[in-house]
């Protein structure tokens, strides 16, 4: 039906044009103009307008038929999606072709063999993967709290925590680095207090945190974080970007390193791209929490799905970590970068260097503490074939600069040695060479 206003009709569109026709008394100024200072007035903006355009908008119901047959062809969808549930179910079904949009479409084989295979190396239900590990972060947290819930974040969390965290409308709490003294008082202010101005009690009390912090090479201290979690009843998010595959007797992150159970830990999130030399991320739990963030989670439901090649890569190296391929090359890699870790953190603090985090940890950061020693610093070194990342404000304080190596198992002990005079000899040259503990000539075994 075409809605043409040739009267002047307010109901269609909730004005007439007749509106901004100007009255008899202005119209016999011609172009609508009275004259400006007749009267010592100025015109105002209704009085110099020309009439608009005519509105012309088109409507026209849809027909009965194509209504019907929309809804006939979701009916037929729903069977085949029945269909499609039994032959999955039965085997039948292999589901190779990946498309975007939609991870209920673009699900292949080997993106449900990694999430089993990703909650069997954790211990834990179930477990979803995600294409990349920033977004792993910033769409979960907001799935999981909202208004009405508190977050008690690390002052020292990465920047796609800090960014779920601000998405998902929840209240933000940070407490010191690491410092379960400062949060447990934090955790019971917030309880008593209740929600600001109602006073109403917390929908959901939740701690983020991460197992090795990447800028400062510390260990996050998940024994006190899950007696405090009980405690207190609230839930627990461990970012393990850097220490899933690093660390623990089994490479199995902070959990397998402290040997606590992982179902105490409710959200276990790691990356891809360190360890597992791929991209992406993962988040395993519970199955019911993993099921709600298969509906809830953005990332999940509209971004296309990890590449299948990417997917096949994590899948192996993980198997080759498990000791799966029949070998026991991963156990040999995980004890190797242990070896690596502490022989050169050990040899650089010989050397005079202030060196951040616990001793375990393969991400070493070496302090130059002015910001204007980065560039220097990473430019010697690699002029002598040895990446490192330079980092300052605002990834760390203004005086806190520091450049950050990270070790690998890959690592030979012939490389290692030759980094080391590489960065003893840009060391002595930038000075920052600042440690004024005594250096110690101890042998240091690798
Ligand atoms: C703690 C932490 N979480 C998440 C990420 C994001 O992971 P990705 O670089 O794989 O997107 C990083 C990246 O360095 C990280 O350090």
């Amino acid at each position: 039906m075409l809605i043409s206003s040739d009267k002047p009709d307010s109901s269609t569109n909730g004005y007439s044009h007749y509106d901004f026709i100007p009255s008899t008394k202005e119209k016999s100024h011609k172009n609508g103009f009275s004259h400006p200072v007749k009267n010592g007035s100025i015109p105002t903006y209704a009085q110099v307008q020309t009439p608009p355009k005519e509105l012309k908008e088109e409507f026209e119901e849809t027909p009965y038929l194509i209504v019907l047959t929309i809804y006939l062809c979701y009916a037929v969808l729903m069977v085949f999606g029945y269909l499609r549930d039994f032959m999955r179910k039965s085997g039948l079904e292999k589901n190779f072709m990946a498309k975007e949009l939609n991870r209920e479409v673009s699900t292949l084989d080997i993106h449900v063999d990694l999430e089993k295979q990703v909650a069997e190396f954790l211990g834990v239900e179930d477990s979803i993967i995600i294409g990349m590990g920033f977004a792993t972060n910033s769409t979960t947290i907001p799935s999981l709290v909202s208004k009405g819930c508190l977050i008690f974040s690390d002052e020292l969390n990465h920047a796609s925590l800090v960014l779920g965290c601000r998405l998902s409308g929840a209240k933000i709490r940070v407490f010191k680095h690491n410092n379960m003294k400062d949060l447990e008082k934090q955790i019971q202010s917030a309880i008593i207090e209740g929600q600001p101005r109602s006073h109403r009690p917390w929908k959901k009390i939740i701690i983020i945190v991460e197992g090795i912090y990447s800028m400062e090479g510390t260990i996050v201290n998940l024994p006190a974080l899950i007696d405090l979690k009980k405690k207190y009843k609230c839930y627990l998010y461990v970012d393990e970007a850097h220490s899933i595959g690093a660390i623990g007797p089994r490479g199995r992150g902070v959990v397998d390193y402290f040997g606590c159970d992982p179902n105490d830990v409710d959200i276990l999130m790691g990356t891809f791209s360190k360890s597992f030399g791929a991209a992406g991320g993962y988040i395993a739990g519970s199955r019911n929490t993993i099921d709600h963030i298969r509906v809830y989670c953005y990332n999940f439901m509209y971004a296309t799905s990890m590449s299948a090649v990417v997917a096949k890569q994590i899948y192996t190296s993980m198997q080759i970590v498990m000791g799966k391929d029949g070998t026991n090359e991963g156990l040999k890699r995980i004890n190797q970068l242990q070896r690596n870790t502490h022989y050169f953190r050990q040899k650089l603090k010989q050397k005079g260097f202030i060196i951040y985090g616990n001793e375990d940890s393969p991400v070493v950061p070496l302090m130059l503490f002015f910001p204007s020693k980065i560039a220097a610093f990473v430019r010697h070194l690699l002029k002598h074939g040895i990446a490192t990342v330079g980092v300052g404000f605002p990834a760390t304080s203004l005086t806190t600069a520091r450049a950050r190596f990270c070790i690998s198992a890959a690592h030979t002990k012939e490389m290692l040695d030759e980094a080391l005079s590489v960065v003893e000899t840009a060391g002595r040259l930038i000075m920052v060479d600042y440690s004024r503990k005594p250096r110690s000539q101890e042998n240091v075994i690798y």
